[in-house]
Parts: C-alpha cells; structure tokens; sequence
C-alpha cells in the first residue's frame, strides 16, 4: 500500500518538476535501495565533513546532552525521524544505555531496507534496549505515536536532514512538528553551519564522483519506475553555494538539446543545451538564523552543541 502510494506521488511530483520552468526534481526521491547505498559513499568520504562533525559533538558532549535530554528517571522515547544507518545515535544510545536511563528508541525512515537493517543492527547490540523501527511519513507515524503512547518524546531530526527544505517548507514541517508535540517534549535538531565556501564546495562536488552519482541515480529511478529514456551521460552535476544566502544548489546540466520521453506519464521533455534541473538544496546556517527559526515557529533553544571548528551545530528545542 506504502508502495503504491509513494509511486502515485513520485509520478506526480515527477511530472510537475519536469514541466515547470526552471525545472526541478525533489531530493526526498534519492533514497530507493541504489541512492540509500551511494549516499553511504557520501558519508564516508572525508570531504562530507557533516557526519564527521555531527560525530564529534556526540562523542565529546554525550553526556551533556544526556543531562539536558531529561531528568534521571523520566521515561522518554527518542523518536528519530529519517535514521538512516543510526551510525551517530548509537553514540547516544550507549551512552544513555550506560546510564541504565529509561528510554526506548523509535527510528523512523521511508527507506525498509535501512530500517529493517538498522533494526536488526541495533537489537544485536543494545539488547536491553526497546527498538521500534517505522517505515513511512514522519507525522502519519507520530500521530499514531501519540495516540498509545504518553511518554516523553525527544524528536532527532539529524544530519542537517533540515537543510533540505527551503525556507517556506522549514516553517511549515516545524509547525507541523510543534502539533505533534506536548510540553516537556523536545526537539533536537542538527544544523550545518556557514563557513569557508571551498569547505562547502568540495562536500557536495567531490573528486570521487559520489555526489554527481547520487543525482543522476533519480534520473536512473525515473527511467526505471516511470518508464523514461533519460541518456544518464548527457547530464553533469553541477554545484553552486551562496556564502550570503548559505544556500548550497545540486543541479543537473544538459549536456546538449534533448528530449526524454517519460511513456508512463505520456509526456516528452525538452532540453536545450546547458538547461539545469535543480535536485536538491543544502541550506547551510548561522546562530542568528537558527534563533530566528526557533522563534518564529514558536519554540525556544535550551542549548546549543558544537563541534571544535564549530562547523555544524546541535540545537535542543522546548515549545514556547
Ligand atoms: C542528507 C540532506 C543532509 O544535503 O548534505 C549529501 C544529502 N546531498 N550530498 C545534505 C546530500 C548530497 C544531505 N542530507
């Protein structure tokens, strides 16, 4: 059913990027089996310095976040949305499991494949530990949370998954996270930080050529899932970052003038040479922004986390 319904949307969302000028395509879609498996790639390159960071704050500050994650002997439920491999949050997960703190851990993803492996993963080695892996849509998911569960709820939302969203989407998936939210609920939310432009650069147009695999692997989804002839070679990745905005921009270039005909949707596309499709933006922050965010959606920072070179930043949010 999940299936079929992401299928409905992806030719839905598909056909309105591609017809829109200028084209887009939505970066939600990069992680089918092939684009979860690159973006592993991405992750374990050194020039992705996100995870490295992201990494570095829990190990260094684990049990400071411990403390302001809750009082000893509140029961919570971390609830991550988008875990991925959970590679970070076993930091967390030990730490607190050390603790013999009282939580149980609700990882949730789109992705089966990544949530039935991390489940697995994660039951080998936190054994004592109460692991609730869910597939699907974050809020579908919490709503049915709330209604059986009463617990403390601490919402992950790592990675600088944030930085996905433009500025209109942000305000409009924090509010909806507010309506799933009780008071003495929090929310922890990684962001990527502003900072030498080259650093940013070489993340996201690497020499390895993981990120441009990354972006022509939708292309590749859509040839595959909607029936289309794209040519993956007539299209180079290409990336651009604003140091003023902080807006970092995946685009895909037509290498001449094209036309791709997409059979399931009954639709050709044309291209003409050096046309761009925007995949994805990164959106990277400063303090001001942050605290601009957290106020204007209605929430209040309990504190800030930061790795040494101060490269990216763990933000802890109550409701206001
Ligand atoms: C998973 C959204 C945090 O934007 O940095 C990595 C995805 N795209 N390289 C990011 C991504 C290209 C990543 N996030």
């Amino acid at each position: 059913m999940i299936e079929v319904a992401t299928l409905t949307e992806f030719a839905k969302d598909t056909l309105e990027g591609l017809s829109a000028s200028p084209k887009y395509l939505s970066s939600k879609y990069f992680y089918d089996t092939k684009g979860s498996r690159i973006f592993q790639d991405i992750m374990q390159m050194p020039e992705y310095y996100l995870t490295d960071c992201e990494l570095e704050i829990f190990e260094t500050k684990k049990q400071e976040i411990f403390s302001a994650f809750t009082e000893k002997d509140t029961p919570c439920n971390l609830i991550e949305l988008g875990a991925g491999d959970g590679l970070k949050t076993k930091v967390l997960l030990s730490c607190f499991h050390d603790q013999n703190a009282f939580f149980e851990y609700t990882p949730i993803d789109i992705s089966e494949e990544t949530i039935k492996n991390l489940v697995i993963d994660l039951e080998r080695e936190f054994p004592g530990i109460r692991i609730n892996g869910k597939v699907g849509d974050y809020f579908r998911l919490m709503e049915e949370i709330n209604r059986y569960d009463q617990t403390k709820k601490i919402l992950l939302f790592l990675g600088s998954n944030i930085g996905n969203f433009n500025e209109s989407e942000t305000l409009n998936l924090l509010n909806k996270l507010k309506s799933v939210m009780h008071s003495g609920d929090l929310l922890f939310i990684g962001f990527d930080l502003k900072k030498d432009p080259d650093i940013i650069l070489k993340a996201y147009n690497d020499p390895h050529g993981h990120t441009a695999a990354f972006n022509l692997n939708l292309m590749q989804r859509i040839n595959n899932e909607l029936n289309a002839n794209f040519i993956l070679h007539n299209f180079r990745h290409h990336e651009v970052y604003d140091p003023q905005s902080g807006t970092a921009k995946s685009k895909l270039i037509s290498l001449k003038k094209q036309k791709v005909e997409i059979h399931d949707l009954n639709k050709a596309i044309s291209f003409e040479e050096g046309e761009s499709i925007l995949m994805e933006i990164s959106q990277k922050y400063d303090v001001e922004m942050i605290t601009d965010l957290a106020g204007k959606s209605g929430f209040e920072i309990v504190r800030n986390f930061y790795d040494k070179r101060q490269f990216f930043m763990n933000s802890l949010w109550k409701l206001k």
